[in-house]
Protein backbone atom coordinates (compact mmCIF):
# COMPACT_ATOMS: atom_id res chain seq x y z
CA UNK A 1 0.00 0.00 0.00
CA UNK A 2 1.73 3.16 -1.05
CA UNK A 3 1.32 6.02 1.40
CA UNK A 4 2.72 8.42 -1.02
CA UNK A 5 0.37 10.55 -2.93
CA UNK A 6 0.96 10.61 -6.64
CA UNK A 7 2.41 15.01 -6.25
CA UNK A 8 5.05 13.49 -3.85
CA UNK A 9 3.22 14.13 -0.65
CA UNK A 10 3.55 11.72 2.28
CA UNK A 11 0.43 11.12 4.97
CA UNK A 12 1.14 12.35 7.77
CA UNK A 13 1.06 8.93 9.52
CA UNK A 14 2.03 10.41 12.79
CA UNK A 15 -0.59 13.06 13.12
CA UNK A 16 -3.71 12.97 14.86
CA UNK A 17 -6.15 13.80 12.25
CA UNK A 18 -9.14 16.05 13.46
CA UNK A 19 -11.61 13.90 11.48
CA UNK A 20 -11.53 11.20 10.02
CA UNK A 21 -14.75 9.28 7.75
CA UNK A 22 -16.01 6.75 5.49
CA UNK A 23 -17.60 8.26 2.46
CA UNK A 24 -21.14 6.81 1.76
CA UNK A 25 -23.69 6.50 -1.14
CA UNK A 26 -25.27 9.20 0.85
CA UNK A 27 -22.22 11.34 -0.29
CA UNK A 28 -22.19 11.21 -3.91
CA UNK A 29 -23.36 13.38 -6.64
CA UNK A 30 -25.22 12.82 -9.16
CA UNK A 31 -21.93 11.11 -11.05
CA UNK A 32 -21.82 8.73 -8.55
CA UNK A 33 -18.44 10.35 -7.40
CA UNK A 34 -18.65 12.64 -4.21
CA UNK A 35 -20.17 15.83 -3.68
CA UNK A 36 -17.86 18.90 -3.01
CA UNK A 37 -19.98 19.88 -0.71
CA UNK A 38 -19.73 17.18 1.51
CA UNK A 39 -16.32 17.93 1.98
CA UNK A 40 -16.34 21.54 2.22
CA UNK A 41 -18.99 20.32 5.13
CA UNK A 42 -16.00 18.32 6.46
CA UNK A 43 -13.80 20.85 6.36
CA UNK A 44 -15.52 23.20 8.14
CA UNK A 45 -16.08 20.43 11.05
CA UNK A 46 -11.94 19.91 11.15
CA UNK A 47 -11.20 23.56 10.85
CA UNK A 48 -13.59 24.12 14.05
CA UNK A 49 -12.31 21.19 15.73
CA UNK A 50 -8.83 22.59 14.70
CA UNK A 51 -9.54 25.95 16.24
CA UNK A 52 -10.37 25.07 19.51
CA UNK A 53 -6.81 23.71 20.27
CA UNK A 54 -6.29 27.71 20.35
CA UNK A 55 -9.81 28.90 21.75
CA UNK A 56 -11.83 27.53 24.41
CA UNK A 57 -15.20 28.85 23.04
CA UNK A 58 -17.48 29.53 20.15
CA UNK A 59 -15.64 30.04 17.20
CA UNK A 60 -17.46 30.90 13.72
CA UNK A 61 -16.22 30.36 9.98
CA UNK A 62 -15.57 34.02 8.60
CA UNK A 63 -13.38 32.84 5.46
CA UNK A 64 -12.43 29.77 3.13
CA UNK A 65 -9.99 31.48 1.11
CA UNK A 66 -9.28 28.58 -0.97
CA UNK A 67 -10.30 25.44 -1.68
CA UNK A 68 -8.36 22.97 -4.36
CA UNK A 69 -10.03 19.88 -5.30
CA UNK A 70 -6.84 17.78 -6.47
CA UNK A 71 -8.85 13.91 -6.77
CA UNK A 72 -11.77 13.09 -6.81
CA UNK A 73 -12.57 11.17 -3.61
CA UNK A 74 -14.91 7.60 -3.97
CA UNK A 75 -17.23 5.72 -1.76
CA UNK A 76 -15.49 3.50 0.42
CA UNK A 77 -13.07 6.05 1.02
CA UNK A 78 -11.86 6.77 4.30
CA UNK A 79 -10.61 10.27 4.51
CA UNK A 80 -8.79 11.53 7.36
CA UNK A 81 -8.59 15.76 7.57
CA UNK A 82 -5.58 17.34 9.70
CA UNK A 83 -5.90 21.20 10.80
CA UNK A 84 -2.78 23.17 10.71
CA UNK A 85 -3.19 25.94 12.74
CA UNK A 86 -0.87 28.59 10.50
CA UNK A 87 -1.93 31.85 11.93
CA UNK A 88 -3.06 33.16 15.46
CA UNK A 89 -4.42 37.09 15.28
CA UNK A 90 -6.04 38.57 18.28
CA UNK A 91 -9.61 36.80 17.30
CA UNK A 92 -8.96 35.34 14.15
CA UNK A 93 -7.16 31.58 13.46
CA UNK A 94 -6.18 30.96 10.17
CA UNK A 95 -6.42 27.19 9.91
CA UNK A 96 -4.37 24.60 6.62
CA UNK A 97 -6.83 21.86 6.04
CA UNK A 98 -5.56 18.64 4.18
CA UNK A 99 -7.85 15.92 3.01
CA UNK A 100 -6.44 12.46 2.81
CA UNK A 101 -7.92 9.45 0.93
CA UNK A 102 -7.11 6.02 1.66
CA UNK A 103 -9.05 4.11 -1.17
CA UNK A 104 -9.83 1.02 0.74
CA UNK A 105 -12.10 -0.31 -1.73
CA UNK A 106 -9.02 0.07 -5.29
CA UNK A 107 -5.40 -0.65 -3.79
CA UNK A 108 -5.61 0.92 -0.35
CA UNK A 109 -3.29 3.68 -2.17
CA UNK A 110 -3.59 6.83 -0.08
CA UNK A 111 -3.71 10.67 -1.79
CA UNK A 112 -3.98 13.99 -1.00
CA UNK A 113 -7.19 14.91 -2.31
CA UNK A 114 -8.50 18.40 -1.24
CA UNK A 115 -6.29 21.31 0.52
CA UNK A 116 -8.26 24.24 2.14
CA UNK A 117 -7.65 27.49 3.75
CA UNK A 118 -10.03 28.42 6.74
CA UNK A 119 -10.05 31.60 8.84
CA UNK A 120 -11.84 31.02 12.19
CA UNK A 121 -13.08 33.59 14.41
CA UNK A 122 -13.68 33.50 18.20
CA UNK A 123 -16.98 35.14 19.74
CA UNK A 124 -18.37 35.93 22.36
CA UNK A 125 -22.36 35.20 23.75
CA UNK A 126 -23.00 38.21 21.84
CA UNK A 127 -21.44 36.62 18.38
CA UNK A 128 -18.76 39.78 18.89
CA UNK A 129 -14.92 39.10 18.41
CA UNK A 130 -13.00 37.81 20.79
CA UNK A 131 -9.46 37.61 22.02
CA UNK A 132 -8.42 33.67 21.54
CA UNK A 133 -7.87 31.83 24.89
CA UNK A 134 -4.67 30.80 24.40
CA UNK A 135 -2.77 33.33 22.04
CA UNK A 136 0.64 31.79 23.10
CA UNK A 137 -0.25 28.24 20.58
CA UNK A 138 2.90 27.71 18.51
CA UNK A 139 1.67 28.26 14.79
CA UNK A 140 2.44 24.80 12.87
CA UNK A 141 4.18 23.71 9.46
CA UNK A 142 2.55 22.49 6.83
CA UNK A 143 2.23 18.61 6.76
CA UNK A 144 3.69 16.12 3.91
C1 LIG B 1 -16.95 36.52 12.17
C2 LIG B 1 -17.60 37.87 12.53
C3 LIG B 1 -18.06 37.81 13.99
C4 LIG B 1 -16.50 38.92 12.37
O1 LIG B 1 -17.11 40.16 12.59
P1 LIG B 1 -16.41 41.50 12.07
O2 LIG B 1 -17.29 42.61 12.42
O3 LIG B 1 -15.92 41.31 10.69
O4 LIG B 1 -15.18 41.57 13.06
P2 LIG B 1 -13.79 42.26 12.83
O5 LIG B 1 -13.75 43.16 11.63
O6 LIG B 1 -13.41 42.83 14.16
O7 LIG B 1 -12.80 41.03 12.53
C5 LIG B 1 -12.56 40.05 13.51
C6 LIG B 1 -11.40 39.20 13.03
O8 LIG B 1 -11.83 38.50 11.87
C7 LIG B 1 -10.92 38.75 10.81
N1 LIG B 1 -11.69 38.75 9.57
C8 LIG B 1 -12.82 39.43 9.33
N2 LIG B 1 -13.23 39.18 8.07
C9 LIG B 1 -12.34 38.33 7.51
C10 LIG B 1 -12.20 37.71 6.24
N3 LIG B 1 -13.07 37.91 5.26
N4 LIG B 1 -11.14 36.90 6.04
C11 LIG B 1 -10.23 36.66 7.01
N5 LIG B 1 -10.31 37.23 8.26
C12 LIG B 1 -11.34 38.04 8.49
C13 LIG B 1 -10.30 40.09 11.11
O9 LIG B 1 -9.06 40.23 10.48
C14 LIG B 1 -10.18 40.01 12.62
O10 LIG B 1 -9.04 39.26 12.98
P3 LIG B 1 -8.15 39.63 14.28
O11 LIG B 1 -9.08 39.87 15.44
O12 LIG B 1 -7.29 38.43 14.52
O13 LIG B 1 -7.36 40.85 13.95
C15 LIG B 1 -18.81 38.19 11.60
O14 LIG B 1 -18.34 38.46 10.30
C16 LIG B 1 -19.82 37.06 11.54
O15 LIG B 1 -20.57 36.84 12.50
N6 LIG B 1 -19.86 36.32 10.42
C17 LIG B 1 -20.74 35.15 10.31
C18 LIG B 1 -20.02 33.90 10.85
C19 LIG B 1 -20.86 32.66 10.67
O16 LIG B 1 -22.00 32.62 11.06
N7 LIG B 1 -20.26 31.63 10.07
C20 LIG B 1 -20.94 30.38 9.80
C21 LIG B 1 -21.27 30.26 8.35
S1 LIG B 1 -22.90 30.78 8.01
Amino acid sequence: MTKTSPDGRTFPRDRMPAIRRVMVPQDTNAMGTIFGGTILSEIDLAASIAAHRVHHGTVVTVAMDSVEFKQPVFVGDLLSLFGIIEKIGRSSIDIHIEVWAERRLAGGEICLVTEADVTMVAVDDESHPTPVSNPEFQAESRLG
